[in-house]
């Protein structure tokens, strides 16, 4: 089973990657956010590019690109691919921001499906074997009608690997994925495929892939939550309470790191609520407010030691907020 830290802008990003190293529950490979690719340039993101040159995990990092325009996208992953480090490049056909969209970029691109199969053919002729990825999501709105066709560009593009976040545009974030996409996508598709959307638990993902044949999981937010459960998946053992706070610990180290100079007391404080918006659930309901609340580091750290969290069921409902 392939396991892959789903790309989460100013979420999984280098202190969260030391993290996982730090604890010893680490994927098979890290992607980057995305760098946003267009005709004039690409955002070449300070924080996006640490992640790469600063990944001292010894796991893989894939730089993904967010775009529309095919020879913006080839210009922007011949840059990448060389900077040592970069183990190939991940296409977002999934991002569901308005922004991105508008311009035809990210899950943008499954609106106008010739263009994403000139763009994945375009990609696939110039990469090389082993470094083009695509993450995609079912379609724009209707996963039935549009599955099929992007399964049709995919298979003709052959990428090296495919993840899927079983969810169309339209669902955003909500509403339950479907992973019988996915089992389609695994017939139909020569190269291996990582599920994606809303598992938090081991036993969820192992019915994920009992039921999808999928080859592994891309996991994000339940990551955050419990960043064990790839040591989990690997057959080892839950967290205890005890390694939870150490996990908080290591964070707000590892945030104060990557901050530097840039660091103050209310940004580190800002920095943590991204990570914790997504381990609320866990939290009994006082123990949430007071973090939410929170504007020292000094409270943050005593908040965090005050009861011992454990990851329960899975429940995303008031991270909204917490979205892009
Ligand atoms: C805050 C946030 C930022 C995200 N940023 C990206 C991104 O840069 N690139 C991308 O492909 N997906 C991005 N995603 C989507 C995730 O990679 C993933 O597909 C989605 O959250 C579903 O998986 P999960 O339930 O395991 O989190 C983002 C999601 C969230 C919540």
């Amino acid at each position: 089973m392939k396991l892959a830290l789903a790309p989460m802008q100013d979420v999984t990003d280098l202190a969260f990657m030391r993290t996982l190293h730090r604890i010893g529950s680490l994927p098979d490979v890290f992607i980057t956010a995305y760098f946003r690719s267009t005709s004039t340039t690409c955002a070449m993101a300070e924080h996006n590019l640490r992640c790469i040159d600063e990944n001292e995990t010894g796991v893989p990092i894939w730089a993904q690109l967010a775009g529309s325009d095919a020879p913006a996208l080839l210009r922007d992953a011949a840059a990448l691919l060389e900077r040592p480090g970069v183990a190939g490049i991940n296409l977002n056909a999934g991002c569901p921001s308005p922004l991105v969209n508008r311009h035809g970029a990210g899950a943008g691109l499954l609106r106008d499906l010739p263009r994403f199969a000139d763009i994945l053919l375009q990609l696939r002729a110039c990469l090389p074997a082993g470094q083009f990825s695509v993450k995609c999501r079912l379609g724009w709105e209707d996963a039935a009608a549009d599955f099929p066709r992007i399964l049709d560009c995919l298979a003709a593009a052959s990428p090296d690997e495919t993840g899927i976040h079983a969810r169309t545009r339209k669902q955003l974030y909500g509403g339950t994925p479907d992973f019988s996409y996915v089992k389609c996508a695994v017939q139909h598709l020569a190269c291996p495929v990582l599920a994606n959307g809303d598992i938090t638990t081991p036993q969820q993902a192992m019915e994920c892939l009992e039921s999808t044949g999928a080859a592994g999981l891309m996991i994000g937010r339940g990551a955050v939550r419990d960043p064990y459960i790839f040591r989990q998946l690997r057959g080892g053992a839950a967290p205890t309470p005890e390694e939870m706070q150490q996990y908080f610990a290591i964070l707000i180290e590892e945030t104060g790191r990557i901050l530097l100079h840039k660091r103050t007391e209310k940004g580190h404080c800002n920095r943590m609520k991204k990570y914790l918006a997504f381990c609320y659930p866990d939290f009994p309901a006082e123990q949430e407010h007071a973090l939410r609340r929170c504007t020292s580091m000094a409270d943050m750290q005593r908040i965090l030691t005050q009861s011992p969290v454990t990851c329960t069921e899975n429940n995303y409902a008031g991270n909204a907020a917490a979205r892009k």
